[in-house]
C-alpha cells in the first residue's frame, strides 16, 4: 500500500486544534482510497523558541528533505516578535525547500455570506498563485544607527528573470486547465519601474506559449479594488511574494472567513516536500476554547493529497466540506455560529462516510 510521509509541525495556538482535526479527516479518508499516511509530529514554533531560543532545530532542513510533505497549522505567539517567528521558521521554508509558488484558493462557498452585498458564490472563485521564493520577503537589508536619529533600515526586493518566469508558466498552465481561462497579473509597474517592468516583461513573454488564456495586468491598488467592486471578472491571479500577501486576505476575508481558506506551499519540481497550510494566523484570542474554524486546516489537507496524487481523495474531502458548509447547520463562531472544532470536524467527518 502507498505510505506517505508527512512531517507536521501544528505549531502555537489553534494550529494544535485545527490540525488534529485535518489528520483526523486525512486518516478517514486514506482507508476509503486505499493508501495511507504515517505523521510526525515535529515540536517546532513559539514554545520551542521560549524553552531553546530557537524556532527550531538547526538540522530542520536535513530532518524534513526526508518527508514527502509536511502540515503547518499556524505560527505566532504575543510573548515572540512576529519577525522572529515568521522568518525562522515560515519563510526558511519556503525559501530553503525551494516552495516557489503559494497556491491559494479564495473561494465563497455555498452556504457561506461573503461581507460583500449580494454576492454569491458563482462570483467570487479566484486562486492566486503568489511568487513565494523572492520578491519584497528575500530578506535582504539592514539597520545602521540603530537607536540615534541617524538610524536607517534598508530592506530590499530581489526580482529575479528566473523567478518570474516560473511563477508565471505555473499561473498559465493552471489557468489552461480552468473553464474561464483567465489570468490577472498584478503588477506596479507605474511606480516600481524597475521590479515591475520586469515583472510585466518576463510575464507577457511568457503569455506568448499561452494564446488560449486571456492575460490582463493591473497595477495592485486596482485589482484590491477590483477584488471588492468585481470580483466575478477575477479567477486566477498571479502576483509577486508582498502583492499576493495581502491579495489574498482580501480574498479569503471577502470569502466570507479566515477560517475556510487554504494554502500550499509548492515545490513544482518536487526535489524537496511541499507544505500545506490554514492561511489564518494563530489566533491567540481564541486560543484553547475549542471553536476555532478547523475547514481550511482540512482543506489544506485535501490540498496535501491531491499534490501526493491523490486527486479523487482531495475531491472526496472538498465535497464533504462543501457538504457541511452548504448545509449551514453546524457553524463556528467565525462563520456566525456557536459550533465548536470537533463538532465542524464531526460533520466533515460524518459527510465523508456516506
Ligand atoms: C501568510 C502570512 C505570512 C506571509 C507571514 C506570517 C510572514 O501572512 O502566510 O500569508 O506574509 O507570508
Ligand atoms: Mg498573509
Amino acid at each position: 500500500m502507498q505510505t506517505y510521509r508527512i512531517a507536521v509541525i501544528a505549531g502555537d495556538g489553534i494550529g494544535k486544534e485545527v490540525i488534529p482535526a485535518g489528520i483526523d479527516v486525512m486518516k478517514m479518508a486514506s482507508s476509503q482510497g486505499h493508501f495511507a499516511c504515517e505523521f510526525t509530529e515535529l515540536p517546532w514554533g513559539c514554545d520551542f523558541y521560549l524553552r531553546s531560543g530557537r524556532m527550531m532545530d538547526p538540522d530542520w532542513l536535513d530532518q524534513v528533505r526526508k518527508f514527502d510533505a509536511i502540515y503547518l497549522g499556524a505560527i505566532g505567539d504575543p510573548r515572540v516578535p512576529d519577525h522572529v517567528s515568521a522568518r525562522e521558521l515560515i519563510l526558511p521554508f519556503r525559501q530553503g525547500l525551494k516552495q516557489y509558488v503559494n497556491l491559494r484558493p479564495m473561494r465563497l462557498l455555498p452556504g457561506i455570506t461573503s461581507p460583500l452585498g449580494g454576492r454569491a458564490a458563482a462570483d467570487i472563485d479566484m486562486i492566486c498563485v503568489r511568487e513565494n521564493s523572492e520578491g519584497e520577503y528575500c530578506g535582504i537589508g539592514g539597520r545602521l544607527h540603530a537607536g540615534t536619529p541617524d538610524e536607517l533600515a534598508e530592506q530590499t526586493g530581489i526580482f529575479t528573470r528566473r523567478g518570474i518566469e516560473r511563477i508565471a508558466r505555473y499561473a498559465f498552465e493552471l489557468a489552461r486547465t480552468r473553464p474561464r481561462k483567465m489570468l490577472a497579473s498584478a503588477t506596479k509597474s507605474n511606480a516600481l519601474q524597475h521590479a515591475m517592468v520586469l515583472w510585466d516583461e518576463v510575464v507577457a513573454d511568457v503569455a506568448t506559449d499561452y494564446p488560449d488564456v486571456t492575460l490582463r495586468k493591473y497595477h495592485v491598488d486596482a485589482l484590491a479594488a477590483r477584488m471588492i467592486t468585481h470580483p466575478q471578472t477575477l479567477d486566477v491571479v498571479v502576483a509577486s511574494n508582498l502583492f499576493g500577501d495581502i491579495l489574498t486576505d482580501i480574498g479569503s476575508a471577502i470569502s466570507g472567513s479566515l477560517g475556510v481558506a487554504p494554502g500550499g506551499n509548492i515545490n513544482p519540481d518536487r526535489t524537496t516536500p511541499s507544505m500545506f497550510e490554514p492561511i489564518h494566523g494563530s489566533a491567540p484570542d481564541i486560543a484553547g476554547k475549542g471553536i476555532a474554524n478547523p475547514i481550511a486546516a482540512i482543506w489544506a489537507g485535501a490540498m496535501m493529497l491531491d499534490h501526493l496524487g491523490q486527486r479523487a481523495t482531495h475531491d472526496r474531502i472538498l465535497a464533504a466540506i462543501e457538504r457541511v458548509i452548504g448545509d449551514a447547520r453546524i457553524k463556528t463562531p467565525d462563520l456566525g455560529g456557536k459550533a465548536t472544532t470537533a463538532d465542524m470536524t464531526e460533520a466533515v467527518a460524518a459527510a465523508l462516510a456516506t
